[in-house]
């Protein structure tokens, strides 16, 4: 690279951001929400029908800049078959949006709030460059891992998605190192490896405050209920191949926002963080393109999850427990009596008897793993 490449390459990485969206409104009016009300807690979630990059400078909360926590999980352009969307822009015009609705997203939300984004590799490197130069800071690069991905063999298969935590700076309350955000890791606690595989002692005193045999999750998810929507998995909606599973949402709300603080999903789609927020007793503001999609969305934050708040606390360890009975028998307490345990291999044989007995029974499983 040039020398003149090199310094026009860290101009452009100092530039600042774009102050204003380019996203011209067409609206003549302001527009008007579905609003639902919690009939246990009265907590209120809205639902905004439009191009979130038009609505939210309209929102009066997202204007004040007072939006707790933003979870967006955008369309990929990866020319899905949306309602209404155009999933197929040119490449140059999809990092524009990208970084409109980045910008809009930044600005409603208060200092110390979260952000977190869903993206796949393809743009996962623009967003953070962008959120960076927007003064954000990051918190966890985390990824969402998922054993069904689209078969290849011209390359590896991708099976994650990122899951990016950002935080605004600039929060009062909680010590400089955490920005004052918000963050609850007692909320999302999983039993850990020292628990459910090594039987280690050390485990049962701990000293970070935190349960006996309990940790927060590492920064790759997945799991039992961790697995892509797909078409058998019990949470799935009609019209709705895009659905993230509702323990992600969870795990985020939970960790990063309390009770009748304020969520903002810009991509409400089939509208799985306004159903963990609904049900969590947080405050809602979901945007849809897609007057279908919202519909529908709006149906589903009016019914009951399927899994949240349903999971113990679970291991996600990736070896089959070791050690003998005697060390499990300390772990009693955190993990529950050992039940009678098969080898492993006596599992593994079973699981592939019924595997080739009835096909139907195993593909089940496999949508929730
Ligand atoms: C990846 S899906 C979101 C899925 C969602 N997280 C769920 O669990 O169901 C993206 C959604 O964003 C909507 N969408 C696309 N562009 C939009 C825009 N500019 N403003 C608002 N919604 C948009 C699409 O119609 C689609 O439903």
């Amino acid at each position: 690279m040039s020398m003149r490449t090199i310094q026009a390459v860290a101009m452009a990485e100092r530039a600042e951001p774009r102050a204003e969206p380019a996203v011209t409104s067409h609206r003549n009016e302001k527009p008007v929400p579905t609003v639902l009300k919690h009939p246990a807690t009265g907590v209120e979630a809205r639902v905004y029908v439009g191009d979130c990059r038009e609505v939210i400078p309209e929102i009066e909360e997202c204007r004040r800049g007072v939006v707790d926590l933003v979870f967006a999980d955008p369309p990929f352009n990866w020319n899905r078959p949306y309602d209404q969307w155009d999933d197929a822009m040119a490449r140059g015009d999809y990092l524009h949006f990208t970084e409109q609705w980045l910008s809009e997203c930044h600005r409603a939300l208060r200092p110390g709030g979260a952000m977190w984004v869903n993206i796949p590799d393809d743009t996962a490197a623009e967003i953070v460059v962008y959120l960076k130069r927007l003064g954000m800071e990051m918190v966890n690069w985390c990824v969402w891992h998922y054993r069904f991905g689209q078969n290849t063999v011209r390359r590896f298969i991708n099976s994650k998605v990122h899951a990016l935590y950002f935080v605004k700076p600039g929060g009062a309350g909680h010590g400089e190192d955490t920005q004052g955000r918000t963050w609850n890791p007692g909320e999302v606690l999983e039993l850990s490896d020292r628990a459910t595989t090594y039987f280690d002692p050390r485990t049962l005193s701990k000293k970070d405050g935190m349960p006996p045999g309990q940790r927060v999750p590492m920064d790759v998810w997945y799991g039992p209920y961790w697995g892509r929507i797909q078409g058998n998995n019990k949470e799935r909606r009609g019209n709705h191949d895009n659905q993230l599973p509702e323990v992600y949402l969870e795990r985020v709300i939970r960790a990063c926002s309390n009770k009748g603080d304020l969520v903002l999903d810009p991509f409400l789609g089939s509208g799985t963080t306004g159903l963990a927020a609904h049900w969590l007793e947080r405050r809602f503001i979901g945007c849809e393109y897609s007057a279908a999609n919202a519909a529908s969305a709006i149906e589903r934050i009016k019914s009951e999850p399927l899994r949240i708040g349903k999971l113990q606390p679970a291991g996600t360890a990736i070896h089959a427990p070791r050690g003998v009975k005697e060390s499990r028998r300390q772990f009693d307490g955190v993990l529950g009596p050992a039940r009678a345990e098969k080898p492993a291999k006596v599992a593994i044989k079973k699981r592939v008897k019924r595997a080739t007995a009835g096909a139907g029974a195993i593909r089940r499983k496999r949508s929730d793993v």
